[in-house]
C-alpha cells in the first residue's frame, strides 16, 4: 500500500516556493493517496523560537493548507510535536547513523555558518527527525522541494540501516517526489538563493497571503536582465533571475518552460511580467483570500489538528510497539 507523508515548517510566511515546491503537489496526490501531511513545530525549533508566535504559526500554516485545497478530513494534518512517537523514533534512528551521514549535510552547514562548535545538537540531528516522521508512518512517497532531495536520500539510508541490522523488511524505503516546474523557485531580488521564509527582504518571495497589490509590486521589481525572452529555454543559459521568472509562470499555468518561452519569444520582460503578476494574482488571491477567513475561525483549524493528531498517534504507535518488539525494548 502506498502512503504519502510530507512536512513544512511553521516558521514565518508561506511563501510561492513552498506552494509550487510541495503544496500543490500536496493537493493533488490527496486524490489517489493515504496523505499525511505534517506541520513541523520540532523542526523549527531547531532555531529560536518565540512561543506564541510559533503557536499562532502553526494555526497560520494549517489554514494554509486547508486553503489550498488540503482536505483534511480525507488526509491526516496535525501537529508534529502532538505526536510523540516522532521523538522517540528519532532517538532511536539516531543510534543507527553514523557521524558521518550527518556530517555531508548541506543544509546543517548553512544554518550553522561559521560557528559550527555553536550550533545545537537538534540542528545536526534535524535530518534524523525528518527519517523519524516518514518513517513512524512507514510512508512510502514523500513530495518534497528540490531542497529536501538530500534529507531525503539520507532518510532511505537510515530505513535501509535498519532493515539490515536487524535483519527484517519493516521500513519502506521512502520515495522522494519532486515533479512539475518550479521544484526550487529562487529568490525575486537574487537568482542564486532559492526563496525562503528567512530572507530579510520580503521582496524576494511572494506570500501566499500577499493581496493583489503586493504581488504585483513585487514582480515589477523582481530582478531580470535587458534581453528579451527568447524563444526556447535553451536561450536561458547564464541567465538565473529569467529562468526563475519563466519557471514560476510554467508551473503557475501548468504548462511547461518550453510553453511560456515559445508564447513570449522576442517580448521584453515588461510584457511578460504583466501577465505574470495576472496569472499569480488569478492562482494565489482566492487562498489568501481563503487564509484570511480561515483565521477568522480559530475553533475550526484547531478541531482540524486535534483530530489529525489523533489518527496519526494511532499509526505511530503501533509502529513503535513494532519497532520496541524488534530491538528488544519494553513491550
Ligand atoms: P520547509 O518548511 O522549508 O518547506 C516546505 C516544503 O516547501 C518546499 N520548498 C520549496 N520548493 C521550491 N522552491 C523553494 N524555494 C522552496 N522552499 C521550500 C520544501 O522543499 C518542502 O517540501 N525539513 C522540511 C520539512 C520536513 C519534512 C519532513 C519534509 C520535516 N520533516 C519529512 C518531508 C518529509 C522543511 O524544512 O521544509
Amino acid at each position: 500500500m502506498n502512503r504519502i507523508f510530507s512536512g513544512i515548517q511553521p516558521t514565518g510566511n508561506l511563501h510561492l516556493g513552498n506552494y509550487l515546491g510541495a503544496i500543490r503537489n500536496w493537493v493533488g496526490l490527496q486524490e489517489s493517496f493515504e496523505s499525511i501531511y505534517c506541520i513541523v513545530d520540532l523542526h523549527a525549533v531547531t532555531l529560536p523560537q518565540d512561543p506564541a508566535e510559533l503557536r499562532h504559526n502553526v494555526r497560520e500554516v494549517t489554514a494554509g493548507l486547508v486553503a489550498a485545497g488540503i482536505d483534511a478530513e480525507r488526509c491526516i494534518v496535525f501537529a508534529q510535536s502532538a505526536v510523540p512517537g516522532h521523538s522517540e523514533l528519532a532517538w532511536l534512528l539516531g543510534c543507527l547513523t553514523p557521524l558521518g551521514w550527518l556530517n555531508r549535510m548541506t543544509q546543517f552547514k548553512e544554518k550553522a555558518g561559521k560557528r559550527r562548535d555553536a550550533a545545537g545538537l537538534g540542528l545536526y540531528a534535524y535530518p534524523v527527525l525528518m527519517a523519524a516522521d516518514i518513517l513512524v508512518y512507514q510512508a512510502t512517497h514523500v513530495p518534497v522541494g528540490d531542497d529536501q532531495k538530500q534529507h531525503l536520500e539520507l532518510s532511505r539510508d537510515i530505513a535501509g540501516a535498519f532493515n539490515r541490522r536487524f535483519g527484517v523488511d519493516f521500513f519502506p524505503l521512502p520515495e522522494p517526489q519532486i515533479f512539475g516546474a518550479a521544484t526550487r523557485v529562487m529568490s525575486l531580488r537574487d537568482g542564486s538563493q532559492k526563496m525562503s521564509k528567512s530572507d530579510a527582504s520580503d521582496y524576494s518571495r511572494i506570500n501566499m497571503t500577499d493581496d493583489a497589490d503586493a504581488i504585483a509590486l513585487k514582480i515589477r521589481k523582481a530582478r531580470t536582465d535587458p534581453d528579451p525572452l527568447p524563444g526556447t529555454p535553451e536561450g536561458l543559459a547564464g541567465r538565473a533571475e529569467a529562468i526563475n521568472l519563466v519557471g514560476i509562470y510554467a508551473a503557475l499555468s501548468g504548462g511547461t518552460e518550453d510553453e511560456v518561452c515559445a508564447k513570449y519569444a522576442g517580448e521584453m520582460f515588461s510584457t511578460f511580467k504583466a501577465d505574470l503578476v495576472e496569472l499569480a494574482v488569478s492562482v494565489l488571491g482566492p487562498i489568501g483570500a481563503e487564509m484570511q477567513r480561515l483565521k477568522g475561525d480559530p475553533g475550526y483549524i484547531d478541531r482540524i489538528l486535534r483530530d489529525g493528531a489523533e489518527r496519526a498517534g494511532a499509526i505511530a504507535s503501533r509502529t513503535l510497539a513494532e519497532v520496541h518488539a524488534i530491538m528488544g525494548l519494553a513491550a
